[in-house]
């Protein structure tokens, strides 16, 4: 899929503006993953991308073709899961996933069965056949995302697919994605940074209506002034000097924020000094951390 977005505004009724000059390209199949604060405009992005709302300005083309002028043409494409979606009431899972698909074209037979697959993958035997009405608030989210992953369109919209789901079922819907993924592109937003790191290969970072960060993680590191943590058991280390920052945990141990170069120079020093160590690169929850805080808050940074 190739996905142009272009210099997109979006307000609603002439107040705050929730998308300002939104512009990114991606050309690969794949996951790519929204994150940002609550308001900063990601469901905003992904309806008008899903057809569902007109931008103020700006232009959003999906394989070349526009989602403003030709969304017939988009909408063939895609399955979309809106933030706040319900599963209709009187339904049961299964009658719900295969109605969807018999929509969409497929036989009953052709339905049934890839119904009865996804639900397999996606560890909702246990109340296929139960009122979708009677389903606890994340069984009836899980069933609106197996309708979707169910379908064969190739280009799948999520908004929140995670949110209230338990640990296994995340870990369901992960396994599930990272199998499709070669074959489908699927646009995610989530709440869930570590969701985003682990199966997206490009993030984009709204805060406030603007696209402040977009890449892979590696393009999103090297955003952040340090993209290297050395994590220290040690809860009072102290090292003066300018090339990286010092952080005491709330939860114990001492954090070291450096660049790349300084690694190897500060590694040297613990070893000399008998202490111990972890080095890894900077997670998306810090990076989001200093993108949001503009890197300034030196007391709250975290790995
Ligand atoms: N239908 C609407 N009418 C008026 N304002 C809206 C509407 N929908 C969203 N907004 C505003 O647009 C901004 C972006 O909202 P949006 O729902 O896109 O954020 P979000 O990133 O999806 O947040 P969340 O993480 O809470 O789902 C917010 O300031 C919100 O109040
Ligand atoms: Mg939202």
């Amino acid at each position: 899929m190739r996905l142009e977005v272009s210099g997109i505004f979006k307000t609603y009724d002439g107040k705050v503006p929730a998308l300002i000059d939104v512009s990114f390209s991606l050309e690969e199949n794949g996951i790519f993953s929204l994150i940002g604060e609550n308001g900063a405009g990601k469901t905003t992005l992904v309806r008008i991308l899903s057809t569902q709302l007109l931008p103020t300005s700006g232009t959003a083309t999906i394989d070349g073709v526009d989602v403003v002028s030709l969304p017939k043409k988009i909408r063939e494409r895609i399955a979309a899961v809106p933030q706040e979606a319900r599963a209709v009431p009187w339904m049961t899972p299964i009658q719900t996933i295969t109605s969807y698909l018999m929509y969409r074209g497929y036989n009953h037979a052709e339905a049934m069965e890839m119904a009865t697959d996804t639900i397999r993958k996606l560890g909702m035997e246990a109340f296929e056949h139960q009122k979708n009405r009677k389903l606890s608030g994340g069984q009836k989210r899980k069933v609106l995302v197996a309708t979707v992953l169910a379908s064969e369109a190739d280009i799948i919209f999520l908004d929140e697919p995670s949110t209230g789901l338990d640990y296994i079922s995340r870990k369901d819907l992960w396994n599930l994605f990272s199998s499709i993924k070669d074959r489908k592109s699927i646009i995610l937003t989530t709440h869930y940074l570590e969701e985003a790191e682990a199966l997206a290969s490009r993030i984009g970072i709204l805060n406030k209506g603007y696209l402040v960060g977009f890449g892979t993680m590696e393009d999103l590191r090297n955003l952040s002034k340090y993209p290297y943590s050395i994590r220290v058991s040690s809860p009072d280390f102290e090292l003066e000097g300018d090339s990286w920052k010092v952080v005491h945990l709330a939860e114990g141990g001492t954090q070291i924020f450096t660049y790349e170069d300084q690694v190897y120079n500060l590694v040297s020093i613990l070893i000399s000094r008998g202490l111990r160590f972890t080095v890894q690169e900077i997670s998306l929850n810090t990076i989001f951390e200093n993108i949001i805080y503009g890197g300034t808050r030196d007391d709250k940074t975290s790995q």
